[in-house]
């Protein structure tokens, strides 16, 4: 295997480098001695460092939903398979197709049997209501809802049926924490068990960040959240945004709208909590070529709230079905 042989001094700041240049061959492990590190890498590259051969351990596969049922499963039935599962903790969460239902069980008794750090498998839902919450059936394993799950250097205690969360969108927090400058205050609206909160009072040099949620089973995970990640930059209330909001009378630099499916009707109480050079970070499921519409009521509502805007970005950070995704509209008040 080819390797960077890297100073250990030195070995931190060249493995951030490597990572954001895609460079490391994650495929292995490393290797170290007393004075190096060598980090396996997809090719070798112009650097001041040497590059040398050698024996690394290879690390071992995780198993794909599909790899692990091809034995199992015939093919057509494979095809209906999708191809993730999403993991919170040690609880798997499966997409069971309608063509499927029948062996629902036989494929989670193997997802189990092949992920020694999978202790329960359920069946998926539809996220539904106001708390965004989804119906989840027992396949395998333990009887528990309730997991632990670490991401962004930080711990979320949740019961994955009683509250909404998605661990797809970790990415988005550890990118919306990157864009937080020190001293800021921020408020996250629909905080849920309090993600993005603990990973930007975890990760950032932030004042305060405040989160606002109407689940009181969410609400409840996230004061021990706080407790759990040991934060003391934080604040969470439990209560309707309409009426919590305002009754916190303060203007923030931040506003995370993480309520895709209607976070537009709440624009009004976060342009009320808004001042010059505040960002609002709205996120909104829409396909490409809707995003206009978004666009089109923000500025509605800031023209009613009279207030100035400039769109920042749009980013797209997930899908939501087949052509639609979930946008996270950015603009700032002039
Ligand atoms: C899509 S989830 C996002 C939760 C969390 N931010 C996360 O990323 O895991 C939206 C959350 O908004 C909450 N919610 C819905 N309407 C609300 C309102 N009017 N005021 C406060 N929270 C609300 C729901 O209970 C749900 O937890």
């Amino acid at each position: 295997m080819i390797c960077i042989k890297v100073p250990v001094k030195e070995a931190q700041n060249i493995k951030k480098e490597l990572l954001e240049n895609d460079l490391i061959d994650k495929d292995y492990f490393l290797k170290k001695d007393k004075d190096f590190v060598y980090f396996p890498v997809k090719k070798s590259f112009p650097s001041k460092h040497d590059f040398v051969r050698k024996i690394l351990k290879k690390k071992k596969e995780r198993a794909g939903l599909k790899t692990t049922l091809t034995k199992k499963l015939k093919k057509e039935d494979l095809e209906f398979l999708r191809r993730s599962m999403d993991v919170i903790g040690d609880i798997a969460i499966l997409e069971i197709p309608r063509e499927l239902e029948k062996k629902k069980k036989l494929i989670a008794q193997e997802v189990l049997n092949a992920n020694k750090y999978i202790k329960t498998v359920l069946k998926k839902g539809k996220h539904e209501g106001v708390f965004r919450t989804q119906k989840l059936e027992h396949l395998a394993g333990e009887k528990t809802k309730e997991a632990i799950y670490k991401e962004n250097n930080v711990q979320l205690k949740l019961d994955v049926e009683k509250v909404y969360f998605s661990p797809r969108l970790s990415n988005d927090r550890k990118r919306i924490a990157k864009l937080i400058n020190k001293g800021e205050e921020i408020l996250v609206m629909f905080s849920g068990c309090a993600p993005y909160v603990c990973v930007i009072a975890k990760n950032t040099n932030a004042k305060n960040v405040c989160g606002v949620e109407i689940n009181p089973t969410a609400h409840n995970y996230a004061l021990q959240n706080v407790l759990l990640n040991k934060l003391n930059n934080t604040g969470v209330f439990l209560g309707d945004v309409k009426s919590v909001v305002p009754k916190l009378a303060k203007k923030y630099d931040r506003i995370l709208m993480p309520l895709p499916k209607n976070a537009t009707e709440f624009l009004d109480v976060a342009l009320n909590a808004s001042k010059k050079g505040t960002i609002i970070h709205l996120y909104d499921f829409k396909r490409e070529d809707e995003l206009k519409e978004s666009i089109e009521q923000i500025k509605q509502a800031c023209a009613k709230a009279k207030k100035k805007c400039k769109i920042l970005d749009t980013v797209r950070c997930g899908q939501h079905a087949p052509r639609t995704f979930r946008y996270c509209i950015e603009f700032q008040i002039l």
